[in-house]
């Protein structure tokens, strides 16, 4: 298996520049918000530096990787026929897996769900995909409020992660993937703490 820095170098010249940068500013914010909420920050920084592994693989490829190992994801015929760029957590959390690049389970189920998120989303993957949306690259308004939200309050910040990413799908006049209504619910209940 290779070392630690060996696969730093692998990744930063797998991914395009600009990908490369993106991670690193995931990374670094997920380790500052893993800090703060409870999860190993080393963890942390080593999901938002691996979590866009497989973003800029081809649709094509995408698919086919997902066939050929049988990838598992929540409503699969849904995403590979409108939205396969959602495939690129799932399909990225499975090699780094294969390739044994990510061992552990809870960096690796942040990973798959560091998009879609995932009915019952524990504290990493919250942390992870409110890093990715966030994450100090992202200028834009909706990302600073986010982070400006989670400093104070996790949930807050998640709830309003998820109310930014289907505001954009609608926005778009795209179709919202099915379990995304049980995400949002669930958000909404966390942040009122009865879940
Ligand atoms: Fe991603
Ligand atoms: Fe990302």
């Amino acid at each position: 298996m290779m070392d630690n820095d060996s696969r730093i170098r692998a990744l930063k010249k797998a991914l395009s520049r600009p990908l490369y940068q993106h991670s690193l500013s995931v990374a670094r914010y997920a380790a500052e918000l893993g800090k703060k909420g409870g999860w190993d920050p080393e963890q942390a920084y080593q999901a938002g530096l691996f979590h866009d592994w497989a973003k800029e693989w081809s649709h094509k490829k995408l698919r086919q990787y997902v066939r050929k190992n049988k990838v598992r994801l929540p409503d699969l015929p849904f995403v590979l026929k409108n939205a396969p760029d959602l495939l690129h957590a799932y399909a990225g959390a499975f090699d780094l897996k294969k390739q044994g690049w990510v061992t552990n389970r809870v960096t690796l189920a942040a990973i798959a769900h560091h998009t879609l998120g995932s009915p019952g989303m524990s504290l990493p993957e919250k942390i992870l995909y409110v890093a990715d949306i966030a994450s100090p690259d992202r200028q834009f308004k909706g990302a600073q409020d986010i982070r400006r939200l989670a400093k104070k309050n996790l949930n807050a910040g998640f709830l309003s992660a998820v109310a930014l990413k289907i505001s954009y799908v609608v926005c778009q006049g795209k179709l919202l993937h099915p379990m995304t209504l049980t995400l949002w619910n669930e958000a909404v209940l966390s942040l009122q703490g009865r879940l």
